[in-house]
């Protein structure tokens, strides 16, 4: 039977659904991102890989692994970590893992965040725990409601759609959004209207984050974007870090160029030092939310995540097309 390299334990019925259907399958032993030598290592003479977004899947790695493989099924909706081009000159099917529970888990995430930031949740955690609080204060913590104000949504696909919908359906909110093509399904939903980035930016009190990272939106929102945007404006990035040019963004904070930004994604991941010292300002800031990359971490998006990435694996193996082909 065909064999399998899973780069580390996940959570969900993938690894048992790849068992029982009759898979050699070899999981990383450690419960931590594997080393490259042991990635290249481990892959060696596996028909399929099972990876993470944290492992970078290259032509080295493809090489290593040998003309055995056959899929590389990316734990994770993006698919930066991989190297699609050497995939498809070597025949290699790369597939990732969208899907209805991911798209829910990363929208309730991202408005997690933005009811935070609007609302001063984590501010009043630290005050209220420091036992700073002396009583009912008109004047403490003041925040700002959603109803009627604009969010602008920069990449209108499945999970910017479902972050439009619960701002337009569930918080009254007027949806803004940029993105290649215009989504009329979206549009007839929730009202929203396409218009160019720059007017986006202008004109949105929260601004949203869920592009691909390509290199056509690397450092997408830097000075220059910082400043069209209101002063009283939220960032949210749930995509990708290098979306952001976190550099730029603490410049903007530093000079309450925007109110405030909440990260669940980090310029230098997995590495938390990209520039140490700037690194360390952007945390000390009450008005930055910084969440570890959690955005999809629910029971439900992780079980949908582990049964695609096995079900994919199968299906290519025996033969047949992907249900999700990265593309
Ligand atoms: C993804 O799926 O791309 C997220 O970043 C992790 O689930």
């Amino acid at each position: 039977m065909p064999s399998i390299f899973v780069t580390r334990a996940i959570p969900g019925s993938g690894i048992k659904r790849l068992k029982n259907a009759g898979y050699r399958v070899t999981v990383y032993s450690k419960d931590q991102i594997i080393t490259r030598k042991e990635l290249l290592a481990g892959v060696k003479g596996k028909h399929g890989i099972l990876c993470l977004l944290t492992d970078r899947i290259d032509a080295e790695v493809m090489e290593a692994a040998g003309p055995t493989l056959k899929i590389i099924a990316n734990y994770a909706v993006g698919f930066d970590n991989v190297d699609l081009v050497e995939a498809k000159k070597r025949n290699i099917i790369v597939t990732n893992t969208p899907s209805d529970a991911v798209n829910d888990a990363v929208a309730e995430h991202t408005f997690a965040l933005v009811l935070a930031l609007a609302h001063r949740i984590p501010e009043g955690d630290v005050y209220a725990k420091a036992k700073k609080y002396q009583g009912w204060n008109p004047n403490l913590l003041i925040g700002t409601i959603l109803k009627e104000k604009t969010i602008g949504i920069i990449g209108a696909g499945r999970i910017g759609a479902s972050v439009a919908e619960r701002a337009a359906l569930g918080f009254g909110m007027r949806v803004l959004y940029s993105d290649r093509a215009r989504n009329r399904d979206l549009e007839n939903l929730t009202g929203a209207t396409l218009v160019p980035l720059d007017r986006l930016l202008s004109a949105s009190d929260v601004v949203s984050l869920h592009v691909p990272l390509l290199p056509a939106t690397h450092h997408l929102i830097s000075t220059e974007q910082f400043a069209l945007m209101k002063k009283t404006a939220f960032l949210v990035n749930t995509a990708r870090g290098p979306v952001v040019d976190e550099k730029a963004l603490l410049r903007a904070l530093k000079t309450r160029r925007i109110a405030g930004a909440a990260l669940d994604v980090f310029e230098c991941e997995p590495a938390i030092d990209c520039d140490l010292t700037d690194r360390l300002e952007l945390k000390a800031f009450s008005n930055v939310i910084l969440s570890p990359h959690i955005a999809s971490a629910t029971i439900e998006a992780r079980e949908a995540m582990s049964k695609l990435a096995a079900d994919n694996i199968h299906l290519v193996l025996s033969g047949k097309p992907p249900l999700t082909p990265a593309k």
